[in-house]
């Protein structure tokens, strides 16, 4: 059935607008021309992010632009550039972690008329998007080596879990599978993969399954049909939706929306294209349907579908903006599909229709029964570190370098780095004043840099061996 549409919703919604840098600007005011001609009844708040304001907001992201998406509890933002190696934080990591948006939610689906390898592509990541690696917890330990820490918390992890599973309740998706590498992060993602796995039994309607990161990377481009949702940690989520997105005609038809308990953020996977900014060949599509997740979120189906719908008759009817094998420039292609709109079939009913609820927050479990075992200790040395095999209270038994056993017994033959993790371990209850002495003591060895407590809990050690250990 054909229907020629008026905007259904009455209310007007307020929303943040955040062009960005590079193509952002461009593709930002396609998307925002396609909503008023679909009648989207949204009343934009125009801020500034990324480079176009870094004199006046060193970090990209000014305080009224935060404000802003705070009080309108959606945005719709285009990419900004983050500088590698020095320079200000990622504005997106940052708008993601203030506002705890917590879930990274990507649909990866083909689309008629973008001819891919694959045709029948239809999966959503889900990618936490505040924890990991992501923290940016990063240190020169030495001159010669840094150190980045990879946070998994209990919390964070069933959070991302129990959403993954009301999405696929709410999609009408049929499995989640979750993705980590647990069998070499034994602690981090092993306890992303173990509250996965309680989350699970709890929606029995839903199939469950885990894999490694490395067989799925390698599954999803011989057979990507395979996959339903796909829930996993933020750096396997930021690698895997690109990837993904590369299966279904590459990062400018790739969507996504950062989602908190009531705030939400959308924008396209893609970054700033620096090649082809400004030039006017950018393709809006990725922010398209980024912008029609939003609608969604909203509640706005009616003309979250018109507006998808008509970005497919563009398509189908052999329209193609560069980038995707064809020649349309962006404001051809975006007429095109103001030109498709009147007659848009209403797909309201094919797209995902509810909102996620937000998963209640779990509770802290108290360490209280944590048994303090001994500690490692990082030193700085050239070649096998000499410290005493007892110091107070503990024994030497362990030093690894770059995680390989190098003390007690044979230096394997690797190349030695200056950093060392020195494991004393408590003969005895031991005391914070005793950790403390030894540190003081190993410090008149070597420059130390860094000290992990170890505990155990009901005799099993919370910290990893060492390689040949
Ligand atoms: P990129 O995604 O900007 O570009 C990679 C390739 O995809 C380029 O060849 C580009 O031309 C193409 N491409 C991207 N978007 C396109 C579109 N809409 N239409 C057609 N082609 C498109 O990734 P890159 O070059 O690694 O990063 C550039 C900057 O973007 C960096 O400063 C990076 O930090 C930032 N970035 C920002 C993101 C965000 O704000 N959400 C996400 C990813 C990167």
């Amino acid at each position: 059935m054909t229907t020629h549409h008026t905007a259904t919703v009455t209310a007007t919604t307020t929303g943040a607008w955040i062009p960005g840098d590079g193509n952002g600007p461009e593709i930002a005011a396609a998307v925002r021309d396609v909503l008023a001609a679909a009648g989207a009844p949204i009343a934009w708040d125009e801020q500034s992010a990324g480079l176009g304001c870094i004199d006046w907001a060193p970090n990209g992201l000014p305080d009224a632009t935060l404000s802003a998406i705070r009080r309108h509890k959606v945005a719709l933002k285009g990419p900004t550039a983050t500088p590698v190696g020095g320079g200000h934080k990622s504005v997106n990591v940052t708008i993601r972690k203030a506002l705890e948006l917590y879930a990274n939610v990507r649909p990866v689906k083909s689309l008629p008329g973008v001819t891919t390898r694959f045709a029948n592509v239809d999966l959503v990541i889900v990618r936490e998007n505040v924890e990991d690696t992501y923290g940016g917890i990063e240190h020169m330990q030495t001159p010669d080596v840094a150190q980045c820490l990879k946070v998994i918390t209990r919390q964070g992890s069933l959070a991302i879990a129990r959403y993954a599973f009301e999405l696929a309740r709410a999609w009408g998706r049929r499995r989640v599978t979750c993705v980590h590498k647990a069998n070499i992060h034994k602690l981090t993602d092993g306890l992303f993969l173990t509250c996965f796995q309680e989350v699970a039994a709890d929606y029995p309607d839903i199939a469950s399954d885990s894999a490694l990161v490395d067989a799925v990377c390698m599954q999803l481009v011989t057979a990507p049909e395979r996959f339903d949702v796909l829930v996993m940690p933020n750096l396997y989520g930021d690698i895997l939706s690109d990837l993904a997105a590369g299966l279904v005609g590459g990062l400018g038809v790739a969507p996504a929306g950062n989602i908190g308990e009531d705030i939400a953020v959308f924008e396209a996977v893609h970054g700033t294209a620096p090649d082809i900014a400004g030039m006017g060949l950018a393709n809006p599509t990725a922010l398209l349907l980024s912008a029609t997740q939003m609608l969604r979120h909203l509640g706005q189906h009616g003309d979250a579908g018109r507006i998808e719908a008509a970005l497919t008759a563009t398509l189908a009817a052999g329209i193609v903006i560069r980038g995707l094998g064809g020649s349309a420039s962006t404001s051809a292609f975006v007429q095109a599909i103001i030109s498709h709109l009147p007659d848009a079939i209403d797909a309201a009913a094919s797209g995902p229709q509810a909102r996620i609820p937000a998963a209640p927050a779990a509770p802290v479990t108290p360490s209280t029964a944590w048994v303090l075992d001994g500690v490692d200790v990082f030193v700085e040395c050239e070649g096998v570190p000499q410290l005493p095999e007892a110091i107070g209270p503990f024994v030497l038994r362990l030093i690894s370098n770059r995680g390989t056993k190098i003390y007690p017994g044979p230096v394997p033959d690797i190349r030695l780095v200056n950093w060392h993790r020195v494991r004393y371990i408590a003969q005895g209850p031991v005391t914070d004043d005793d950790v403390l002495a030894l540190v003081a003591e190993v410090g008149r060895h070597y420059r130390w840099m860094h000290l992990e407590k170890l505990c155990q809990a009901d005799g099993t050690a919370c910290y990893s061996k060492a390689q040949g250990e």
